[in-house]
C-alpha cells in the first residue's frame, strides 16, 4: 500500500526522516564525540544504493523531508550521487524539501553541486565566532574554513540556519555576538541543549546551560517577538526585531517537546531509532538486503512506527553522571 502516512501509537505522522551517512567526522566536537573514537568498518555501511532504496522507502510512506546528517555528511565518498538521486523526489512533489546539517567544513567544494540538485536550505553547526574558542569545542576544526564554506553556500543561494550548541563556559556570552552577525548575514539561528548522548570523557553537567535561562538574557537586549513558524523540526522560534531574523531554541531538557514529534533516525548501517534518547531500534538491512523488491522493507518500518516511544528520559544531574544512551551523536545524526 503507498503513500499511506505512518501514524505511530501515539497518534503523531511521521514525515520527517533524518539519515546518519555516516559516522565519520573530520571534527571531534567536545559535546559531540570523544577525542579517541572508534567508527565503524566502511564494510558495515549501507551502500548509496541501498541508502536511496531506504529513503525512497520511506517516501512511499509519506515522508516528505529528509535531512541528511553524520557524523559529517559530506565527508561520506559519492554523497552527491546519493543527493542528486533523492532529488528526484523533490521533482515529483513527493518530498518536500531535501537538506543537510553539516559543519560547513566541506561546503567550498559542494555549494554549487546541492542547489542543483535541489537543496535549497541547509543548517551549518558553529557554536562561537572566536576562532581559538572554534578549535577548543571542534577539537580539529578551523574557524575560516567553516566561514569560507558559509560564505560559498550563500553566494550560491542556498538558505543557512546556524546551529549553536548552547556551552557553559564555552559560548555563553557569545550569543549577542552571533545574533549580530547572523542578522548582518540574513541567516537565522538555532540554539541547541547539549543532550546527554554518549560517552565524551567529559562532564555534562559541567558543560549545560538550560536555554530558558539564556532566552530571558538575551530579551534584556533583544526584542524578541513569538512566532508560530515552523520548519517540522524542534525548534520554538522568536523573530529578532532588530535584526529582522529569526532566532530558534531548541530545549529537550528545560521544555521536553516528545509530544510533537514527527521524526525517525536511519544509521549508515541500516538500523532504525524511533527515538534519539532511547535504545530501541529496528533493523532495515536484513529486509533490505533479503530481497529486491520493497515489501519486506516496507512491513519492518511500519513494524518500527509501531514501537515509536513516547519521548526521551534526558536528564543532567550530578546524581546521574550516565548518558541516556551509549551511541554517540553521530551514530543517530543528531
Ligand atoms: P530544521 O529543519 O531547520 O528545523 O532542523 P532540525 O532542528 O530538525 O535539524 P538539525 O539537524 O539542525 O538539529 C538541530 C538539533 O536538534 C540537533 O542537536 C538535534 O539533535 C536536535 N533534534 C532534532 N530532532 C530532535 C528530537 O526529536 N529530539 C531531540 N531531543 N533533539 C532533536
Ligand atoms: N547535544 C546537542 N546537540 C548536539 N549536536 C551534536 N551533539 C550534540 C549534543 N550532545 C548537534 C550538532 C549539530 C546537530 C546535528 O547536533 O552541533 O548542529
Ligand atoms: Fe562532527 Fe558534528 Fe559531531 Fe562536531 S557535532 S564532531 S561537526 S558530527
Amino acid at each position: 500500500m503507498d503513500k499511506a502516512s505512518l501514524i505511530d501509537p501515539f497518534g503523531r505522522a511521521v514525515n520527517y526522516l533524518r539519515v546518519s551517512v555516516t559516522d565519520r567526522c573530520n571534527y571531534r566536537c567536545v559535546y559531540c564525540m570523544a577525542e579517541d573514537m572508534t567508527f565503524l568498518p566502511k564494510s558495515d555501511l549501507l551502500t548509496l544504493e541501498e541508502l536511496d532504496r531506504v529513503c525512497s522507502a520511506f517516501v512511499r510512506r509519506g515522508v516528505d523531508k529528509i535531512r541528511l546528517t553524520g557524523g559529517e555528511p559530506l565527508v561520506r565518498r559519492g554523497i552527491m550521487t546519493l543527493i542528486r538521486s533523492l532529488g528526484r523526489h523533490l521533482q515529483t512533489g513527493a518530498l518536500r524539501e531535501l537538506t543537510l546539517t553539516t559543519n560547513g567544513s566541506q561546503l567550498v567544494k559542494y555549494a554549487d553541486e546541492l542547489v542543483a540538485a535541489g537543496v535549497r536550505r541547509i543548517n551549518v553547526s558553529l557554536d562561537t565566532l572566536d576562532a581559538e574558542k572554534f578549535q577548543q569545542a571542534t577539537r580539529w576544526g578551523k574557524l575560516e574554513e567553516v566561514l569560507a564554506g558559509i560564505a560559498a553556500a550563500k553566494a550560491g543561494g542556498l538558505e543557512i540556519k546556524i546551529n549553536a550548541v548552547a556551552l557553559k563556559g564555552l559560548n555563553e556570552n557569545e550569543f549577542d555576538r552571533l545574533i549580530e552577525w547572523c542578522g548582518e548575514q540574513g541567516f537565522d539561528l538555532t540554539l541547541i541543549e547539549t543532550m546527554p548522548v554518549g560517552e565524551i570523557n567529559l562532564d555534562r553537567v559541567d558543560q549545560y546551560l538550560p536555554l530558558s535561562r539564556v532566552r530571558e538574557q538575551l530579551a534584556k537586549n533583544w526584542t524578541l517577538e513569538e512566532t508560530d513558524y515552523q520548519t517540522g523540526g524542534p525548534a520554538r522560534y522568536d523573530v529578532i526585531r532588530e535584526t529582522g531574523k529569526r532566532i530558534g531554541f531548541i530545549t529537550p531538557l528545560s521544555h521536553n517537546f516528545c509530544e510533537s514529534c514527527n521524526r525517525v533516525r536511519l544509521t549508515c548501517t541500516g538500523q532504525l531509532y524511533m527515538c534519539l534518547g532511547q535504545d530501541d531500534e529496528a533493523d532495515l538491512r536484513t529486509p533490505l538486503r533479503a530481497s529486491e523488491g520493497d515489501d519486506l522493507l516496507l512491513d519492518a518500518i511500519d513494524e518500527a512506527i509501531g514501537r515509536k516511544p513516547k519521548g526521551h528520559d534526558f536528564v543532567i544531574d550530578r546524581r546521574d553522571a550516565q548518558p541516556a544512551v551509549a551511541r554517540h551523536m553521530s551514530v543517530t545524526g543528531g
